[in-house]
């Protein structure tokens, strides 16, 4: 059966830019219902979108629809994803209060389907702090935004508030309507980043981690239902929509706050470059060179606790713990070893070095399992994300 997108049609001058996207969305084989905002319809005939759809176009909330009674619920259920394009900050206004006073946002309100929002408006609405709350709220609850453009706006104004790309607009909607919902309910927990352990106030011990994979990790889970937490060192990146992370400095208290999530985790992904080794006395004042060289030159370490291996040593049946390891040579030989050690069910290993996964956008790995390996060939680090979870899907069916 083909799959259902409700189309929600704001008044906005970017309605025009309906009709693409429609027709994108038709070329894919998807079936398009069109619900308008009274003010859309100000803009545009309703008798254009029901040309384009063959569908019957909702506008008002009472309006007659034999043998439906309650039309806002049957949208509502009928839709795989709600699109809402362009989408005005007035609607999106609405949605992110709750308020439901006409049939786009009563079904907005009504629908389990993802949602996905295209807004278009002047640039000084846009940036207005108003509407940027109700869009950070959106996006929290898991909305999914294909943000506007910057541009010659129809008020003549020159800034952010274009409508993007219908081609973007139909591909994103897509990608939501195709998405895998496997991790739906399951407890996920990632470490990731690099540690940074103190030598004095001013100097410590790291390494140049991204947290690149490990957040690219949890978008994926997270946008695959999982209910995600990222436990990470210091790293410049922002909080993925729906994930909770906990941002710790170093190796110590990375282990304590996965200690307090691992018991509830499903499934535990280690990605963090933890520093093996941490100063054993931290001072808490500057070292000066001339005073301290002596302790300067040679600062005692000692070990830091290796927190993979200690949550896999606590598993219990049903936990499925996924373990990390830079490589310079002999990947896949490494990784097993790495695998055996350190109790991990599943190992995903990446050559280091020259350039190599540290920093980087690409990243091609080798993944090691009980039974088997694959290896991937370079690609985005969310692209592999996706196929690092296919294979985590396989293994604990
Ligand atoms: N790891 C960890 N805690 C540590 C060290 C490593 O949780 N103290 C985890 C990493 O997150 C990664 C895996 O262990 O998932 C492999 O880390 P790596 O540093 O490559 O392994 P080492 O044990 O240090 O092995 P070697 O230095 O011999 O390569």
């Amino acid at each position: 059966m083909k799959k259902t997108v409700l189309i929600g049609v704001t008044g906005c001058v970017a309605i025009y830019k309906a009709c693409d996207i429609i027709r994108g969305l038709q070329k894919a084989g998807v079936r398009c219902k069109v619900v308008m905002t009274e003010s859309a319809t100000h803009f545009v005939n309703p008798l254009l979108f029901r040309s384009l759809t063959r569908e019957p176009v909702a506008v008002g909330l009472f309006d007659d629809k034999p043998g439906d009674p309650i039309h806002h619920i049957s949208l509502a259920k009928e839709a795989d994803v709600f699109l809402i394009a362009p989408c005005t900050a007035n609607v999106m206004a609405k949605m992110a209060n709750g308020i439901a006073d006409d049939l786009l946002t009563t079904t907005a309100l009504a629908t389990r389907a993802k949602i996905v929002i295209a807004p278009a408006m002047n640039v000084n609405m846009y940036e207005h702090v108003a509407t940027q709350e109700n869009m950070k709220t959106l996006k929290a609850r898991g909305i999914t935004f294909v943000d506007a453009e910057s541009g010659y706006l129809a008020c003549g104004d020159v800034g952010r508030g274009r409508l993007a790309d219908p081609a973007s607009i139909v591909a994103q909607t897509l990608e939501v309507l195709c998405a895998k919902r496997d991790f739906e309910g399951k407890n996920v927990l990632i470490t990731a980043g690099p540690t940074v352990e103190p030598i004095d106030p001013v100097r410590h011990i790291s390494n140049p981690s991204s947290g690149k994979t490990g957040f690219a990790l949890a978008e994926a889970a997270a946008e695959r239902g999982a209910n995600v937490t990222v436990v990470t060192g210091p790293v410049s990146l922002g909080d993925p929509d729906g994930v909770t992370v906990l941002r710790v400095k170093t190796g110590l208290e990375m282990l304590e706050a996965v200690k307090k999530h691992f018991e509830r985790s499903d499934v535990s992904i280690f990605t963090a470059a933890v520093s093996d080794y941490r100063p054993a006395n931290p001072y808490d004042h500057k070292l000066k060179k001339g005073k301290d060289d002596g302790v300067l030159s040679s600062i005692e370490l000692v070990e830091n606790p290796d927190i993979l291996a200690s949550m896999a040593a606590k598993k219990h049946a049903g936990q499925f713990v996924v373990g990390f390891a830079a490589e310079t040579e002999d990947v896949e030989r490494n990784a097993r070893a790495k695998m055996m050690r350190k109790g991990a069910d599943m190992v995903v290993a990446n050559l280091v070095g020259d350039g190599l996964a540290f920093g980087a956008d690409d990243n091609a790995v080798t993944i090691v399992t009980g039974d088997g390996s694959v290896s991937l060939d370079t690609m985005p680090k969310q692209e592999l994300a996706h196929q690092i979870l296919d294979v985590i899907t396989d293994e604990i069916a």
